[in-house]
């Protein structure tokens, strides 16, 4: 590549991102799940996430009015599941029936997590932001749910393993291979 740029009109092209499955309920109701790419991380003490959802999605109201929401992150078995949530409504379907998921309980919120996706992130909301076509629900992580499965020694996480979905502008991809780790280029090299 010769680096020689051409001038697109302003958009959101930051890729790849995360996405997940965001899980609401009210109390008493039956479950829901949303398809969200537009997630973040927004600071380590507390740590504190972000989703951002627009107002006509029928789980926004379901956050909104309960304060609470589950991330879980799905990896490649997963992808049409993520799809399907992302493309029809819970507002007359059971998603986790008919995306062949299970609830299972969280620990410190309402809403049930996905017990297929190796980790779940229980968040209760702290902030509401309203900047535009979506609201940004900024949420403290109250618990997170690990599959002990992928634990390693020294409470290590095999990301290399869970197989995690990212998103990149319409297409779903795995993460690949690793080609370096934190800190690795002030490290001094083994002789
Ligand atoms: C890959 C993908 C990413 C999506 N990301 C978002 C998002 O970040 N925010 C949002 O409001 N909707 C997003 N959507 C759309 C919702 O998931 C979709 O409208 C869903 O059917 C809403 O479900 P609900 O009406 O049951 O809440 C995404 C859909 C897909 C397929």
């Amino acid at each position: 590549m010769d680096h020689k740029k051409t001038v697109w009109k302003p958009g959101t092209v930051l890729a790849p991102v995360p996405v997940v499955l965001v899980s609401c309920g009210r109390p008493g109701g039956k479950p829901n799940l949303i398809t969200v790419a537009w997630v973040g991380t927004i600071c380590s003490e507390p740590p504190m996430v972000s989703i951002s959802v627009r107002p006509e999605r029928y789980s926004h109201d379901i956050i909104r009015d309960t304060g609470e929401f589950v991330i879980n992150l799905p990896g490649a078995d997963l992808a049409w599941a993520v799809d399907w949530c992302g493309v029809v409504s819970g507002r007359g379907v059971d998603k986790f029936a008919g995306a062949k998921l299970t609830p299972a309980p969280a620990r410190e919120v309402h809403a049930p997590i996905v017990a297929e996706c190796s980790l779940a992130m229980e968040c209760r909301v702290r902030q509401v932001l309203t900047p535009g076509s979506h609201t940004v629900f900024l949420a403290e992580v109250v618990a997170v749910q690990a599959e002990a499965a992928l634990e390693r020694p020294g409470g290590r996480f095999a990301f290399e393993e869970a197989g995690l979905l990212s998103y990149a502008h319409g297409h779903y991809y795995v993460l690949g291979r690793q080609v370096g780790h934190f800190g690795y280029s002030v490290r001094k090299k083994a002789t």
